[in-house]
């Protein structure tokens, strides 16, 4: 019986130290610096702004390349989140949304830098990066 119920004790510790865990996957980690996004993509026109059609496609690669890191709906709170040193955004925030345009959100998501990956390689395709990039725009709340 008293071993059943220290048992318990620690299986209710544990518990409550992964929600912890699981709830604040931000914690501990760093904001990101400012960007240095060169003036060839802060100058770039979206070919597919606004084109509906991509919208699967968008919605599919995010799910593949970015959900892992970003979240389901990119507020920065992915499954492998909480491994991360700096807290990759979130694209929910209308102020977040507002301070790129898609040019920038272009670089930062292919291009990348540190933790970010780099998926020139990973995602050739142009219209698919575009249509990841529609696809961050539509998250925001
Ligand atoms: C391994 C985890 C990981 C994956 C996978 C990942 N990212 Fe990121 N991402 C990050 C991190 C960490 C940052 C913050 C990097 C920094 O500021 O130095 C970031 C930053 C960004 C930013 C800039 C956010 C900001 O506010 O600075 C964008 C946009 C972005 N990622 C898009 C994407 C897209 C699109 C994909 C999929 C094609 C993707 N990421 C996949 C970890 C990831």
């Amino acid at each position: 019986m008293k071993r059943n119920a220290f048992f318990l004790m620690i299986m209710a510790l544990a518990t409550m130290g992964l929600l912890a865990f699981v709830a604040t996957p931000q914690q501990g980690q760093k904001a990101g610096e400012p960007w240095d996004i060169p003036e060839e993509y802060k100058n770039m026109d979206n070919p597919y702004a606004d084109d509906a059609s991509l919208d699967r496609l968008g919605r599919g690669n995010y799910a593949r390349h970015c959900r892992s890191c970003h979240g389901r709906n990119g507020e920065g709170d992915g499954p492998m989140a909480a491994q991360l040193n700096t807290f990759p955004g979130d694209f929910t925030d209308s102020e977040w949304q507002k301070k790129y345009n898609d040019g920038e959100i272009y670089y930062m998501s292919i291009i990348g830098r540190d933790e970010m990956p780099n998926f020139e390689s990973t995602i050739p395709d142009k219209e698919e990066r575009w249509a990841i990039v529609n696809h961050i725009r539509s998250l925001e709340k």
